[in-house]
């Protein structure tokens, strides 16, 4: 390619990617490092806590789909856990049918009470999902932190794990959440935070940052109920000028937009979402003073 021709596909790019966040292609994804390691991942990745359907092509086939536009977009990190019913199983076998697994960080969690029921557990989940390592292994909601971290430490030196981190999604938790925090070295938190909730950013996020702890992000949307809140207002002319063409985006962009944040997992089953929240990934994220004018807008609505 001579240099006119480069310029020109540069541009062709760039438009693109101005026109069409979603389209203008993985390499254009805005990436945040994990603290413990600098490895790199995209700041959208997926929820699954609506994938524990049946066997039936008819449930599964939506997710098929979402799950192959989730790797073309360019998407690693999936979230599920043994207790969204049968979200394991059906990631795992969709995923195999999709021959993606090499490309994809797979996060999944333990919520059982003895070192031994954990460890059984941990076996199960990786039968679930076809996969011999986790890439995390998570603490689902503390339940028996302390049996458990031990055990998971065991099967990181391993190398069956490759990164240790708790999840909770409640408030009532969050000062238990920050003492494991600070007594344990971990690679990864998981916490509920959107403009509707942003309770974790008070003590939770900047410890996260001084500690050097990953931070998933759950629940951007409330588990959708948001979408309720911002009904039909139309987003703020401003909100272009950081790449928001969608309410999704808006507040995806906020949540990751936290400097403390690393990846947000919105839950989708449908295409269309996934390609809205992909937006989210491309572009730049807001700044402080935006972020804090996007929180300013969304409490006067
Ligand atoms: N304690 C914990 O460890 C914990 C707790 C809660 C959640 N989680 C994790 O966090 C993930 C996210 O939480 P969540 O799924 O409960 O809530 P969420 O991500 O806040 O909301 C998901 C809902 O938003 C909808 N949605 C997604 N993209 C959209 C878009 N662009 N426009 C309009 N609607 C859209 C989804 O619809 P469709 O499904 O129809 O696409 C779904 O109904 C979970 O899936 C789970 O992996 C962990």
């Amino acid at each position: 390619m001579n240099r006119r021709e480069f310029t020109k596909a540069s541009l062709a790019t760039a438009t693109l990617a101005a026109l069409s966040p979603a389209l203008a292609g993985p390499e254009h994804l805005i990436r945040k490092a994990i603290p413990s390691s600098g490895e790199l991942l995209p700041v959208i990745g997926l929820g699954t806590n609506r994938y524990g359907v049946d066997g039936s092509e008819v449930a599964r086939a939506p997710l098929r789909d979402a799950l192959r536009r989730f790797h073309a977009l360019g998407g690693t990190l999936i979230d599920t856990a043994p207790q969204y019913r049968t979200s394991e199983s059906v990631l795992g076998e969709l995923i195999a049918e999709l021959g993606t697994r090499k490309d994809l960080f797979i996060a999944t969690k333990t919520d059982k009470s003895s070192a031994e029921e954990v460890a059984a557990q941990m076996e199960d989940s990786s039968l679930k999902l076809k996969s011999p390592k986790f890439d995390l292994m998570q603490v689902h909601n503390l339940i028996a932190w302390k049996t458990a971290l031990p055990v998971l430490r065991e099967w990181q030196q391993e190398g069956r794990i490759r990164y240790v981190g708790i999840t909770t999604s409640r408030d009532t938790q969050y000062e238990e959440f920050e003492t494991v925090m600070r007594q344990e070295k971990l690679d990864f938190i998981q916490i509920n935070y959107s403009l509707e909730q942003r309770g974790a950013a008070k003590r939770i996020l900047p410890l996260a940052a001084d500690l050097g702890v990953g931070v998933i992000i759950n629940r951007a949307f409330g588990g959708g109920r948001i979408f309720d809140a911002v009904g039909n207002e139309p987003l703020p002319d401003w909100a272009a000028e950081f790449g928001c063409e969608s309410w999704a985006q808006f507040l995806l962009k906020y949540a990751v937009g936290h400097p403390a944040a690393t990846v947000a997992i919105p839950g989708m089953t449908k295409v269309h979402h996934v390609d809205d929240n992909f937006g989210a990934a491309h572009g730049r994220l807001p700044d402080a003073s935006e972020r804090q004018r996007q929180e300013a807008f969304f409490d006067a609505l």
